[in-house]
This record gives C-alpha cells, structure tokens and sequence, in this order.
C-alpha cells in the first residue's frame, strides 16, 4: 500500500469514527446536542479557544448559544455536560442534587489538595460530609463567625486608615489592599497572626506570600493529562508533579509550622477562650472527640482551602463592586445616602448596621451576577445516569455549570448589561430560583457564603461612608483564567469625606 492509500483510508476512518459517534450513536443514546464534528482523541478540546479579549466562560457561552442550554462535549476522555440555562441547572442541582455531589479526580489534586482530600475536591462521602459538618459548626457557623467579627471590624479599620494616609496624594491601587485585608482576615480567623502591616517583611509574611502566589500561578485545577491521559506514557504527568511536588513541599512545611506552633501554645498556655480562639486552636481540640477526622493533614488541607478560596474570591468581589460604584455615580451616591440616615455622621459603621441598609447587598448582589468570580461552577461528576432537561446523563460525566453565561440571560435578566441592583429590591433569601448562584446550589455549594458577603459589606459600606472615590480609568476588562479577576487593578483616588473628617483624623 503505498501513502497516497494509506492515507485515504485514515481519513475515511476519521469521518466515519465522526459520523457514527456523533450522528448515530449520540441520537441513539438520547444524549444532548453536541457540536459537529467530534475528532478522535481530542473530541471537542479545540472548542474551548479561550484568550485576552475571550475568556473562557465567554468561549463556553458561544458554544451554547450555537447549540443550546445542555450542550454534551466530549473533552478528551471526560465526557462533559455543559449547562447554561437557569432551568437545567435546576435539575442538575436540584432534581439531581445527589447524583452530581462529586467532584471530578484531577492529577493535580492528587499532590496540591492532599490527595483529594480536602473540602473543595473530596469525593462525595463521609469525608467530606465531615468536612462541611465541622465547617457548618466549628467554622464557617452563624455563631462563630460572630465570634470573630471583631477581626474583621479591626481590618477593614486598618484598611481606612491606610487609604486615609495614601489616597489623597496618589491612586491606590485596590487589588493589592483588597487582597492584604482578606489575607489579614483569614490568617487571623486561621492562626491569630496578620500577613501584612506591621508584619510585613517577616519571615512567616514573605514565605506566605511567595507561595500563595506560586500556587495562584501554578495553572489552575486542569491540566492536559486530566483529558488526555495517555500524554502520562510520554512523561507529562511525570512533568507537572514535579512542578506541583516543588510547591506542595514549601506549602506543607509552611501549614504543618503553623500547626505546630498553635499546638505549643496550646500545651504551653492551655489556649485561649470564646472569641480569641482560632481555627486551627478549634480544630486542634476537636482531635480529643474525633481522632480519626482532625489529623495535621485534615487541618492543614482544611486551612489551605479556607486560605484559597476565602480570599482572592472576596478581594475581587470587592474590587469589581468599586469599580462598577465609580461607573455608577448615582448608584454611589444612592449607598451613600442610606448609610448616611442610618449611621449618621457621629461614628463608623458597623457590621451589625448592614442588616438595616439593603442598597450594600443589592451592590453586591449585582456585582455578584455581573462579574461572578466563579464563573464557571467548580467541576463536579455524576455518579450515576440521570436525566437532565430530558437528556440522558451517563454515569461518570463531568458537569460544567456556566454560571456567567446564566447571569447575563437576557431572557432571563432585563437589560442584563445594565448595573442595576434595584433589581435585587424585594427579593427574600439569598437566591432567586436557579438564574441568580454565584455561590453555587446544592450540596456542594459554598460554606463560606455567610462569611464572605459579611466582610464585603463592612468594608464596601466603609469605604462609601468615609470617601469620595474616583479613577482617571476605570476598564472592566475580564483577566484569562477559571476565577473572573479584574485584568487591570482599579487604582483609584480618595478624598475623605467633610462630614467624616473628624473621625478619620481621630484614627
Ligand atoms: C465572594 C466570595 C465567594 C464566592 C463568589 C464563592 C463562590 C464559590 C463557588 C461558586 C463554589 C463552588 C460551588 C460548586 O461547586 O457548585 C465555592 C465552593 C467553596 N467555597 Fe466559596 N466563594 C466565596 C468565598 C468563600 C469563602 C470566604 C470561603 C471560606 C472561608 C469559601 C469556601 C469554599 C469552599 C470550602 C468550597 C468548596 C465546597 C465543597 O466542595 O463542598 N468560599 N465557592
């Protein structure tokens, strides 16, 4: 046979693979719409061209409005279900709730999350329900979190005093202090220490820093092998757990420190009570009633997500909120004025205020459905066939909830491009039905919901009580990546308010 056949016979083998898996087989199984074609080995991988002006959750949406709300892709081996309709999430999150509490195993997680053992990436099982049952009491509770409000009260105060002394003369550049007060806030909840302020420059601060950002660089939850796993048999897998063990050496050695030296002072000084316990102290007690759950590497993998996810998520939340506020002087001055008739001139405000100005969570409930850090749900798996939107779901099929492309329906959302957040006025909860989830629904979604909007509150309240804020540019540009970061830092300008002046002098 010479080339000339040899190669007409594998291209009639690759339409007929095509053909037959994507026409007949996928009709026959009563799977999804799926695009045309599906190549052998990668499937539908070319599909998610993601770049700088098309960020993935953007790639992903273009692909559902060609083909529809529940889209089957083919990622490699992973059978993928791609849902972007209010209603189809519903029934993946609702209806069959259960069936997708999983998460996907990726290679990743195998070295960086304690094989898989933490919060976020545990398979749906009794670890994990322990894992949610002592963040639901000993952690992330309504009791606890009051517990450590005082925490917060006194980092969002650092922060005004610092944009207080900055602001006037020079932008600030807010990704940067949004980010040191949720790592401040965290770490003292975490292990009673602050990152930055005075610490600043310590040893501790600076290997915090150093691999916190390692981790942030290090390339997000997927890699090439999670959909092409034989690339392991060329030595790809072997590749990036070397980069990976690199990291998670400095990462255990840095949280197993801290575990050791929260419990020396706990032998030494018995710990501390009520509000001043920390979380490591909490979790470090709780090895006395559940030996088998608290072990180091549970706490340590409990702290690293905590760290990880109760962050940066805050601190862009935030920065984008400001953004959209400078945007939106009328929105602005409308925050403004409730907190002014609420407070008053005479003190700051309060965390126990937000309860009685609703224009903050309209703010942030707005900016929220624009700019959802989490685009994209985090990944999860079934573990059994279901249906969906009346579509055969098999067993093992990974779910991708684009949560964006939900929020920004424009038949679901008036005007969906438009910062409005009157249009939150009236509702009660936190969620309306399916097409509002920046937190996520179900049995997987955040614990730390609660805590987050508690501390984006103060400090967005803070900042509108005591500042006029403005930036010579503001571009809401989307960063690349699988969390919806600003691509350029807001870097604004303060002048305290007259009415305020007296307060923040005081400072
Ligand atoms: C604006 C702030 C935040 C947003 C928008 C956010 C959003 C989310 C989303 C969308 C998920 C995935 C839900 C799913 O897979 O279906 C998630 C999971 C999670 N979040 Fe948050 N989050 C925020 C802050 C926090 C904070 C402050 C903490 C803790 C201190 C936290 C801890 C977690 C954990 C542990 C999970 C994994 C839950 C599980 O798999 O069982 N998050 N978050």
């Amino acid at each position: 046979m010479d080339f000339i056949t040899i190669l007409y016979y594998v291209i009639i083998l690759i339409i007929s693979y095509t053909l037959t898996k994507t026409l007949l087989l996928h009709k026959l199984r009563n799977l999804p719409p799926t695009p045309f074609p599906t190549l052998p080995i990668i499937g539908h991988l070319h599909l998610l061209k993601s770049s700088d002006s098309n960020p993935i959750h953007r790639a992903l949406s273009q692909i559902s409005s060609r083909y529809g709300p529940i889209v089957f892709l083919q990622l490699g081996s992973r059978p993928t279900l791609l849902v972007s309709s209010a209603s189809a999430a519903e029934d993946c999150l609702h209806h069959n709730d259960v069936i997708f509490a999983n998460r996907p195993r990726l290679i990743g997680n195998k070295i960086l999350a304690y094989e898989s053992t933490t919060m976020l990436w545990a398979p749906y099982g009794p670890l994990w329900r322990t894992h949610r049952r002592i963040a639901s009491t000993e952690i992330l509770s309504p009791h606890r979190i009051n517990l450590l409000a005082h925490i917060r009260a006194d980092e969002v105060v650092q922060l005004v005093k610092g944009i207080f002394v900055k602001g006037r003369d020079q932008a600030v550049d807010m990704k940067t202090v949004l980010v040191e007060l949720t790592n401040n806030v965290m770490m003292r909840t975490i292990a009673g220490k602050r990152i930055h302020g005075e610490e600043e420059g310590s040893e501790f601060s600076t290997r915090f820093k150093m691999i916190l950002n390692e981790l942030v660089t290090s390339g997000g939850a997927f890699t090439m092998v999670d959909f092409l796993p034989w690339l392991k048999w060329v030595g790809v897998e072997k590749m990036a757990e070397r980069k990976w063990m690199k990291i998670f050496v400095k990462l255990d050695k840095f949280l197993q420190d801290l575990v050791e030296e929260t419990r020396k002072g706990l032998e030494k000084e018995g710990g501390s009570e009520g509000q001043n316990r920390n979380l490591i102290q909490v979790l470090l007690e709780l090895k006395k009633t559940n030996p088998d759950y608290a072990t180091d590497t549970i706490i340590k993998g409990l702290v690293e997500i905590l760290l990880l996810a109760g962050t940066e998520t805050s601190a862009s939340t935030m920065e984008w909120a400001l953004a959209l506020l400078i945007k939106n002087p009328h929105v602005h001055q409308k925050a403004k004025e409730e907190i002014d008739a609420y407070v008053g001139y005479d003190r700051l405000i309060e965390e126990s205020d937000l309860a009685h100005i609703p224009y903050i969570h309209y703010i942030i409930n707005e900016t929220l459905r624009m700019y959802p850090v989490t685009p994209i749900l985090l990944p999860h798996e079934s573990t059994d066939d279901c249906v969906v939107g009346g579509y055969k779901i098999p067993k093992g099929t990974m779910l991708q909830v684009n949560i964006w492309a939900i929020h920004n329906d424009p038949k679901v959302w008036d005007e969906p491009l438009v910062f409005k957040p009157e249009r939150f006025e009236g509702v009660t909860g936190d969620r309306i039905g399916y097409k509002f989830m920046p937190f996520g629904s179900g049995r997987r979604a955040c614990p730390g919901e609660h805590l987050a909007t508690r501390l984006i509150g103060l400090t967005l309240a803070s900042v509108i009580q005591c500042f006029e804020f403005e930036a010579q540019e503001v571009d809401m540009k989307e960063g690349v990546g699988l969390s919806m970061r600003k691509k350029n830092s807001l870097k604004a300008t303060f002048r305290p308010r007259k009415e305020l002046a007296h307060l923040l002098t005081q400072m």
